[in-house]
């Protein structure tokens, strides 16, 4: 099935088992609220894509993935969907997307869709007609939907917490008025959790890829894909209260990780494969280990699947050599390439998160009162090192957007600007993700940074936003977007997502606690994750992320050097 959107790229990129796009690309990650507004709300959308195409593809990048811009009440922004076909008219239309496709595919950019299938929004068509209809009815179960515990049904029907904080379970008054059953919602109590035993709810699921992909989306990011699956019998479950809010770090959660999700992928792979173009599913799946990560993307299922292993290793060389190799491993034993990535819009951005100094579970944030404050400079080296490490690894990388101008997290929110689900539902405890999602600048001087015409941003963009602007780091050439830049270059220039890499001995009987080296194709990849510096081996530095001593590679630095 070839659709007319899809025509560019599918004509230059027949697909060859094992150099499929996905296995190499870049891919850049799109949070529509905040990349570019065009109608001047203060919310970005479709149109703003558009219109920074031509910078994205002057970046490099060889895809996009866009998150969430279906018809949703953004409770959680947009990641409760309240009709999976549609535009939410704060994004635009479907003509919009329609045109952003096209233009992305005619700039060669592919574009993966975010899709959310745990839950739905409940303003769901069909939760609002589960709550209309009776206990037991075929409405209520295409949800969770449980009678509670107690004498009187008081009771959830098991202890589990929602990731956002509080309980998983809402009670509901039925339609005569009496106090009801409980839904499950893992997330927000806006979320209600489908039940993916449902065959109604795999059919519709269905309907809804196949509408994207005959649209000519390249593929879809899947949300929450290790979660569609509770254990039977819903048995009660306790976190560690030191885990990660998706939950990653533990084996046998009950709602994380179930054997009867692959079922789903196997069977949207075979969808997927109807197309021609080598469209690719992503899993978005927080396992504690690359070895169950990898299941995910077995021949049959998924394509891909987040690294978030990567993501969680500090700024430290043997960790990373660590966790280069588990992951390689894990992934090459299914025939899959392994993806590397450092930021999204749920964890703190890199350039701070690799400079705190305390602990800092996954969806907590920063604010004013975090412990462990980041230094700004010391986040920013490393940031731009770890990167220069990550561009150059085999497989797959993704990028949040805004990194590539070094942005920091905003940790100076205003406790009554932040919008974040977690900072409501943990009274403030956590202050949530919204640090990281602060709409990015293109102009140092122009209203919002360039973000929205009107000078509204949903989050208030901080001060330092001027100097971090796209338009003046474009002509500097040792700013992080010239960085990124040459990396994303280079990277094409030299193969190097398809190559092997090979450690080597560190330069100069350098501490390899400190010190990591490794080749892959003709190059050479040292970081030094230390403070001291140490000797720079012979070759010609192709790109550096920082200065270089004379004949040094100085801390918290990275380079690659060629042999030629
Ligand atoms: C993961 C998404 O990335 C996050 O932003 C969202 O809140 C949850 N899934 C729930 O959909």
């Amino acid at each position: 099935m070839t659709s007319p959107q899809s025509a560019v790229l599918t004509e230059t990129a027949a697909s060859r088992p094992g150099a499929e796009w996905w296995r190499t690309a870049v891919i850049y990650q799109i949070y529509p609220r905040s990349f570019a507004d065009s109608s001047g709300d203060g919310i970005g959308d479709l149109r703003g894509v558009t219109a920074h195409l031509a910078d994205l593809e002057d970046l490099g990048i060889d895809a996009i993935w866009l998150s969430p811009f279906q018809r949703s009440p953004q409770k959680d922004a947009g990641y409760d969907v309240s009709d999976y076909c549609d535009v939410d008219p704060i994004f635009g239309t479907l003509d919009d997307f329609d045109a952003m496709l096209a233009e992305a595919h005619a700039r060669d950019i592919r574009i993966i869709v975010d899709l959310v299938p745990n839950h739905s929004s409940d303003q769901h068509e069909w939760f609002q007609q589960a709550l209309a209809a009776a206990p037991g009815s075929r409405e209520r179960a295409r949800y969770m939907f449980r009678d509670g515990r107690g004498e009187n049904g008081e009771l959830p029907p098991n202890n589990w917490d929602s990731v956002f904080g509080g309980p998983a379970w809402t009670r509901i008054t039925e339609a005569d008025g009496s106090p009801g059953q409980w839904y499950l919602h893992l997330f927000d109590t806006s979320q209600p959790d489908f039940d993916w035993t449902n065959e109604e709810v795999r059919e519709e699921f269905r309907r809804i890829l196949r509408f994207w992909l005959d649209r000519g989306v390249d593929g879809f990011r899947v949300d929450v894909a290790h979660g569609l699956i509770k254990a039977d019998g819903l048995p009660d479950y306790t976190p560690s209260p030191e885990g990660g809010s998706m939950g990653g770090d533990e084996a046998n959660v009950p709602y994380w990780g179930q054997d009867g999700v692959h079922e789903v992928y196997r069977d949207w792979h075979l969808l997927l494969a109807e197309y021609d173009g080598d469209r690719a599913l992503c899993a978005e799946a927080w396992l504690p280990t690359p070895e169950r990560t990898a299941e995910w993307v077995r021949p049959d299922e998924m394509h891909q699947a987040f690294n978030f292993a990567y993501l969680e290793t500090g700024w430290d060389a043997a960790a990373l050599r660590a966790v280069v190799d588990r992951s390689i491993a894990a992934y090459s034993a299914v025939g899959a390439p392994s993806t590397w990535v450092l930021s999204n819009h749920d964890v703190v951005r890199h350039a701070s998160r690799l400079a705190l100094t305390a602990e800092n579970p996954q969806g907590h944030g920063i604010g004013p009162d975090s412990p462990g404050q980041p230094i700004p400079e010391v986040g920013l080296a490393r940031a731009r090192a770890v990167t220069t490490v990550m561009l150059a690894l085999p497989g797959s990388a993704y990028l949040y957007q805004g990194e590539e101008l070094g942005l920091p997290e905003v940790i100076d929110i205003p406790g009554d600007a932040r919008q974040d689900p977690t900072w409501f539902r943990t009274n403030g405890e956590r202050y949530g993700r919204d640090g990281c999602r602060v709409p990015i600048p293109w102009t140092s001087d122009g209203a919002a940074y360039g973000f929205s015409p009107s000078g509204e941003s949903w989050l208030p963009q901080p001060a330092e936003w001027a100097t971090l602007a796209r338009d003046v780091q474009t002509t500097d050439a040792d700013s992080t977007l010239s960085l990124y830049r040459t990396l994303i270059a280079q990277r094409a220039a030299y193969g190097l997502g398809a190559n092997d890499l090979e450690w080597i001995d560190v330069p100069g009987g350098a501490d390899e606690a400190e010190v990591l080296a490794f080749r892959t194709g003709d190059l050479t990849v040292v970081a030094n994750t230390g403070s001291t510096a140490v000797p720079l081996p012979a070759g010609r530095v192709v790109v550096a992320s920082g200065p270089l001593g004379d004949g040094t590679l100085p801390g918290d630095t990275a380079v690659w050097l060629a042999q030629d």
